[in-house]
């Protein structure tokens, strides 16, 4: 193999660097039914799918992808038990405690796609320090999608837009793809190339309505708990062997 085709292609994960995904997107499903053919509550399934979230964020960080985004906590799962609602906002917490020291080290900026404000005020206590002691960092950035809506970030950014237009600080005439992005809670970020889910469902769920548009999309059978380094690898292969033709 000559040198060059050698540096392209990582020998160990058989990745072509040069057409890795710039952004990739998780809908990390499954903990509860990986529980459940365990006997395990739910909420042992949301434990064991924080190791999944490691793993993820560094592989992802290994590999050299510019953003990762996992779907942690929608707009819709309020409708969950409180008392799970509960565990999920305590797990949160302890991820943000104990991975601060992982993030700093690989040079991570923790960052949150959704409604800040409707987060229990905790939550946003440690999300808030986490962001601005991650906030340097340049290698990769974490989004987390936490109170997170499709729908309703398309209409915040509608109705921020109207009142500019309102205004009179922003004429309807400028409106076009790229100034409305720039009113998303992903401002600034690539879409992403590659959206995963897993658990064997094939629904978007109100994720990421807008910047999906043109993402190549991953389905797994395994769930979120399972999902490590190799299924990770896999999908970044898979996306490898796609050709994308952005409607051309
Ligand atoms: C879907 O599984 C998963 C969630 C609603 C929450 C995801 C949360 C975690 C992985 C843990 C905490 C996250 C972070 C970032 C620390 P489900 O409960 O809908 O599973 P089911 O469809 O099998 O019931």
């Amino acid at each position: 193999m000559s040198t060059a085709i050698s540096e392209q292609l990582d020998a160990s994960s058989g990745l072509d660097r040069t057409r890795l995904p710039r952004h990739v997107a998780i809908i990390m499903d499954g903990n509860g039914r990986w529980a459940h053919g365990r006997g395990l509550p739910r909420v042992m399934g949301h434990r064991a799918g924080i190791k999944s979230v490691r793993i993820a964020a560094e592989l992802a960080r290994e590999v050299g992808l510019e953003v990762l985004t996992l779907y942690a906590f929608s707009v819709e799962n309020w409708k969950r038990p409180a008392a799970e609602v509960s565990t999920l906002m305590r797990l949160l917490n302890e991820y943000l405690r104990r991975e601060l020291p992982t993030l700093m080290k690989n040079e991570i900026r923790l960052n949150v796609l959704g409604d800040f404000e409707g987060l229990p005020a905790l939550v946003q206590r440690h999300l808030e320090r986490v962001m601005k002691e991650t906030g340097e960092n340049r290698k990769m950035v974490l989004n987390l999608a936490l109170n997170y809506g499709g729908r309703s970030e398309i209409v915040q950014a509608a109705r921020r837009i109207a009142e500019l237009v309102k205004a009179g600080k922003l004429k309807v005439t400028s409106l076009d793809e790229e100034l409305f992005s720039r009113f998303l809670y992903t401002a600034g970020q690539p879409d992403p190339d590659l959206l995963i889910r897993t658990s064997g469902e094939h629904r978007i769920s109100n994720f990421l309505l807008w910047q999906i548009s043109y993402a190549e999309l991953y389905l797994t059978p395994k769930f979120w708990p399972e999902f490590g380094k190799a299924d990770f690898l896999e999908a970044l292969r898979e996306y490898q062997r796609r050709e994308r033709r952005f409607g051309a």
